[in-house]
């Protein structure tokens, strides 16, 4: 198993898929590597292909405010990544082929980080990692059993800004279910 920092040197030089051909940079994953709790979005966007950092643009304010708010964190203690490191061009969804190829690099820092809750972010994460084929209207709500801990969907914090007040409401109570689970496992 590789530490997570020879892992990023690999994911920096990765070409498996051609999303690295349009990538400013890869963007990797920030927080603490040995966090209890992980987001796990859905790919870079403008924003974060230019920084090199997940969920830096109008999203990430979103998930930094309700990381604050409902769970008195910020990312420094847990850890933040995506499904798939490099930008898909203009945005677009990944493809399936873009996410296999990356799912190796997703897996490994699932292992090495070890968190306890996973918060999954939008239809792509949620869908990757319970291997449903499920929307996140319908999966949210509850959480499910993954690895050796938990798992809380919610929306992605973009369709949120779409969304409006119901949208954002659900999330903080999904965020609030994420740091109940959380404080159950050390009581
Ligand atoms: N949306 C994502 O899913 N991830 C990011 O890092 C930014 C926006």
């Amino acid at each position: 198993m590789p530490t997570l920092a020879e892992l990023e040197r690999e994911a920096v030089q990765c070409t498996r898929c051609p999303l690295s051909e349009g990538r400013t940079q890869v963007v990797f994953g920030v927080g603490n590597p040995s966090a209890d709790l992980m987001f796990v979005g859905e790919g870079p966007g403008r924003e974060e292909d230019l920084q090199g950092e997940p969920f830096v643009g109008r999203s990430g304010k979103l998930l930094d405010t309700l990381m604050r708010q409902e769970m008195g964190i910020d990312r420094t203690q847990c850890y933040v990544a995506n499904v798939v490191l490099c930008r898909p061009p203009g945005n677009r969804d990944p493809l399936p082929a873009e996410i296999d190829a990356c799912r190796p690099f997703l897996e490994t820092r699932l292992e090495l980080v070890d968190p306890y809750v996973v918060v999954t972010l939008g239809n792509f994460a949620t869908r990757t990692l319970l291997d449903t084929t499920e929307g996140i209207r319908k999966l949210r709500g509850r959480a499910y059993p993954f690895r050796s801990g938990q798992l809380v969907p919610t929306y992605h914090p973009a369709a949120a800004l779409r969304g409006g007040a119901e949208v954002v409401a659900e999330m903080r109570a999904d965020f609030v279910r994420a740091k109940r689970l959380l404080a159950e496992r050390v009581s």
